[in-house]
């Protein structure tokens, strides 16, 4: 594909379909060599159009026969390009048949129709519809689907769709056939089918108005152990839904197909949920408590889709954040209530800043909707997802539970069968509350992370205390001209000399309020404090901001002891962590010997023997900031003076409080994952409180974590410890005792798949694997493959993101590895190819030799003969 032909599509160059869809009736004959697609689409031209030509979307079909009504199309009567096909003169009303033959077994992009193992599956989202049929791909026209599937019975006993299945029966040669209906007019991203031989757990769901709801997972057979925990998710996430927000399930029967190659986590299918493998599979023996909330998590977030994206639609692709953005935010919630909703918060704003940031801070930088893409694919990102739910959440802080429910209500009420834009959703939230958004609107238009600096004064005699806000938004490469101010919501609060949040005159006496900034700068006054107090700022993170405010380390350690919000006392320990990391990466560049302050231990101590708090909560406290974060925050980004600066506070903080995480780890070792409260929160805290101080015992030199690691390895009841253990021996720095473990580890579990990506990630994301070699020799095992996107992500994601200082070794080797592998996957699986180039977007981050290296790199890439869309639209996005 040369330059030119790549081209960019406008948000305002949006136009309404010219033909809406009344009914689609689809045929699909399965073979081992390819498949047949009939289908036969009733068109009708919309009524305030004038339109004679119709275009359809289809990329790599074999075009078999063509007809409208009935009068077969010879070529002259239509023009195909490599996107589609026109068909210049099509009467008012009419119906197209159609039939195409295409190959999933080739397929190895995994979008449309492909083969996964022995079975066949579909990926539609977001344009894979038309790698099936022609079609106009686009998720505004909005039709009833009827779809066939005939196939052999033996090969493929099970035959799903979405809807109902309405009729079925044999046909000749071994073959038979099954009918499904779906009632509920939808876009065709929604489309799923799947056939193969398959195993079928059964559940049953009694919705809130009484009706019985068949609930289905469908797997391999040998995962038929692995169903359990998605079923229960399940229903949980049906209750929630009906509870929280009102939400009934529609169609008698929901299913849950489990796929090994799948490029996302899963997919939201009308009725016909497709999950990765690994977002849906597991049992005590083979997963982690980390692999079992993110289960519960996805399983609800494709559930809640349901509402949140089927029944009410994105009207063009710039709108995904729609559906997305608020399904990540009802998910959030529905796992903070399953689980602790404090922890919860913690994780999500981590990974905001630590993720999310980086990307709005590079070359890829969008907004939530963003005003231009080439490749759509490219913008499933932590802004559209992750960034997208925090400006929903920011809605629900202003608004409050009861009117975010009313306006959720009005939206779904009024857009049901309906593809909308994000200002539907505002509005109803605004209509609700007579409140205006339109400045809030600049959240969903502007990109870039907003700065907002605080400063405090506090007249003694007046007993006034001001608070003083200053927003600016920096000007990112992405970015064209000047920014407008945004609708800021700081949930704030004061505390006092003794500790207690104090009543607040602005706020009618309440300890917290919701302070709105919405001009550049604006000072708040608080009367009658008697002393000057210490302000919480952004409780529970109400905004996606980057907020700073001078605290001394007294303030800090003051807000961990006593501030009421619970996410920020784990913030002032965060700061406080940032604080002495900073100071000793500049030692370490300055040559100076490190010295961990005395009172930091004293910190860490505190929290170690504190019995009062939530074991979560304690290990969340115990967390050091991830090397990915100081990176994010550093202007030039020295990895080497990172790790090594991180790794020697663990050290320090392992040798200083031995005996106290001895007695930590002893006090939490007895979790029996058969009782019946194995998998609860609680059980799952204890744990992660276990292995979070075996994981800190460890980095000292001692052996006796050790001892301690292989101990736990080999008497280990459940996969969280002994993964935990293996990674604890894999990064020890005692060789033998790590291969010792990874070949038992090996021999028990290299036949199942969701156990062996963990294998793998162990030692690609360990700094102990130093050498390129190491990460060769995982490449070259039989085990991996390049066309399953689980492998590629668990060794050769895991490496370049997780082993920093492996990636970003100054010589440049794994810059290189990293484009090669790169460039093999362009043409096998694009959207994989694009997702990997993400560390080399980062290169301003680094120093000018590594930026050299980087962009050689990036240069490499560009100069690929047929690069695909996805990848050529990140590199050229990403050089200078
Ligand atoms: N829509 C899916 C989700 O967020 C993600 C997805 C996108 C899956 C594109 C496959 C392809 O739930
Ligand atoms: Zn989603």
């Amino acid at each position: 594909m040369s330059e030119s032909s790549v081209k960019t599509i406008y948000l305002k160059d949006y136009q309404a379909p010219a033909f809406e869809l009344e009914q689609v009736k689809l045929t699909f004959r399965l073979f081992e060599d390819g498949a047949t697609v009939l289908s036969v689409l009733n068109f009708k031209r919309c009524s305030d159009k004038n339109e004679q030509a119709l275009y359809l979307h289809g990329e790599d079909l074999e075009l078999r026969a063509i007809k409208i009504n009935d009068q077969e199309l010879s070529e002259e009567d239509y023009q195909l390009d490599s996107e589609g096909m026109t068909i210049p003169y099509v009467p008012a009303e009419f119906v197209l048949t159609c039939e195409t033959w295409i190959k999933p077994q080739d397929n190895k992009r995994l979008e449309g129709l492909y083969k996964s193992s022995s079975m066949f599956c579909t990926q539609c989202e977001a344009e894979g519809f038309r790698r099936i049929t022609f079609y106009p791909d686009r998720p505004d026209v909005m039709t009833v689907f009827q779809t066939c599937i005939e196939a052999d019975k033996n090969l493929y006993p099970v035959l799903l769709s979405n809807g109902n299945p309405i009729e079925s029966g044999d046909l000749s040669d071994g073959r038979h056939f099954v009918t499904w209906e779906d009632p509920f007019p939808k876009p065709c991203y929604l489309f799923a089918l799947v056939a193969g031989d398959l195993y079928c757990q059964e559940g049953i769901f009694e919705t809130c108005s009484g009706r019985k709801v068949d609930l289905r997972i469908f797997v391999d057979h040998k995962n038929a152990n692995k169903c359990d925990y998605a079923l229960d998710s399940l229903k949980r996430s049906m209750k929630w839904d009906e509870e929280v927000y009102g939400r009934e399930y529609d169609l008698d029967i929901f299913m849950i197909v489990a796929v090994d190659d799948f490029n996302m986590g899963a997919m939201e299918n009308k009725g016909l949920n497709i999950f990765n493998s690994s977002c849906v599979l597991a049992n005590t023996q083979t997963a982690t408590d980390m692999a079992y909330q993110r289960i519960e998590a996805i399983v609800a977030h494709e559930y809640f889709h349901n509402w949140s994206g089927n029944r009410v639609t994105c009207r063009d692709w710039f709108q995904l954040s729609l559906k997305e953005g608020f399904t990540v935010f009802r998910d959030a919630e529905f796992s903070a209530d399953m689980n602790s909703r404090v922890v919860k918060r913690i994780e999500d704003v981590n990974f905001l800043r630590t993720a999310q940031f980086a990307e709005d801070a590079g070359p890829m930088s969008h907004p939530v909707r963003p005003a231009s893409y080439m490749e759509i694919s490219n913008f499933y990102t932590l802004t559209v997802y992750e960034k997208g739910a925090e400006l929903v959440r920011m809605l629900h802080t202003l608004l409050g539970e009861a009117q975010f429910r009313a306006g959720s209500d009005l939206y779904f009420d009024r857009h049901d069968g309906q593809a909308v834009t994000t200002e539907d959703f505002v509005i109803a939230m605004s209509e609700v509350s007579g409140r205006d958004f339109s400045q809030f609107q600049n959240w969903y238009d502007q990109g870039g992370t907003p700065e907002v600096k605080v400063s405090s004064s506090y007249d003694a005699d007046k007993k006034q205390y001001s608070l003083t806000f200053t927003q600016s938004c920096p000007i990112g490469v992405a970015d064209s001209g000047e920014k407008q101010a945004f609708h800021i919501p700081i949930t704030l609060g004061l505390i006092g000399g003794n500790g207690e949040d104090l009543p607040l005159s602005i706020a009618d006496g309440q300890s917290s309020w919701v302070f709105e900034l919405v001009d550049e700068t604006e000072t708040v006054t608080f009367e009658g404090v008697d002393s000057e107090p210490t302000p919480s700022l952004l409780r529970n993170f109400s905004a996606p901001v980057k907020l700073s405010y001078d605290y001394s380390d007294e303030q800090l350690l003051f807000l961990m002891a006593h501030d009421s919000d619970g996410f920020n006392r784990w913030e002032a320990g965060q700061t406080l962590s940032l604080r002495v990391l900073q100071t000793l990466i500049q030692q370490y560049q300055n040559k100076e010997t490190l010295v961990l302050p005395e009172r930091f231990i004293e910190v860490f101590r505190s929290i170690v023997l504190n019995k009062e708090l939530d074991k979560a909560i304690v290990c969340k406290l115990l967390m050091l900031p991830a090397e990915s974060y100081l990176i994010e925050l550093s202007e030039e980004a020295d990895v080497d003076a990172i790790h090594h600066s991180r790794e020697f506070v663990r050290a320090e903080l392992s040798t200083a409080l031995r005996g106290e995480l001895e007695a930590l780890y002893y006090a939490n070792a007895n979790v029996n994952i058969n009782t019946s409260t194995g998998l609860d929160f609680v059980a799952m805290s204890q744990r992660a409180l276990k292995n979070m101080a075996l994981s800190l015992l460890s980095a000292s030199p001692n052996k006796q974590a050790v001892i301690l690691a292989k101990q736990q390895f080999s008497t280990a009841t459940n996969m969280t410890d002994s993964h935990a253990a293996l990674s604890v021996l894999v990064n020890s720095g005692d060789d033998s005792a790590a291969h010792a473990a990874l070949s038992e580890f090996y021999d028990k579990w290299h036949e199942d798949a969701q156990v062996l990506e963990q294998w793998f990630s162990v030692q690609s994301a360990s700094a102990s694997l130093t050498d390129l070699e190491g990460l060769k020799k995982l490449i070259a095992l039989p085990d991996f493959e390049l066309s399953n996107p689980n492998k590629v992500r668990s060794v050769i994601g895991a490496f370049c993101q997780q082993n920093l200082v492996s990636f970003h070794h100054e010589s440049g080797d794994a810059y290189a590895l990293l484009a090669e592998y790169i460039i093999k996957l362009d043409d096998l699986n694009p959207q994989i190819a694009s997702r990997l180039m993400m560390p080399l977007t980062r290169w301003r981050k680094f120093n000018t030799n590594r930026q050299a290296l980087m962009l050689a790199q990036l240069k490499r890439i560009h100069g690929k003969d047929n690069l695909s869309k996805d990848v050529r639209e990140v590199v050229e996005k990403s050089l200078p």
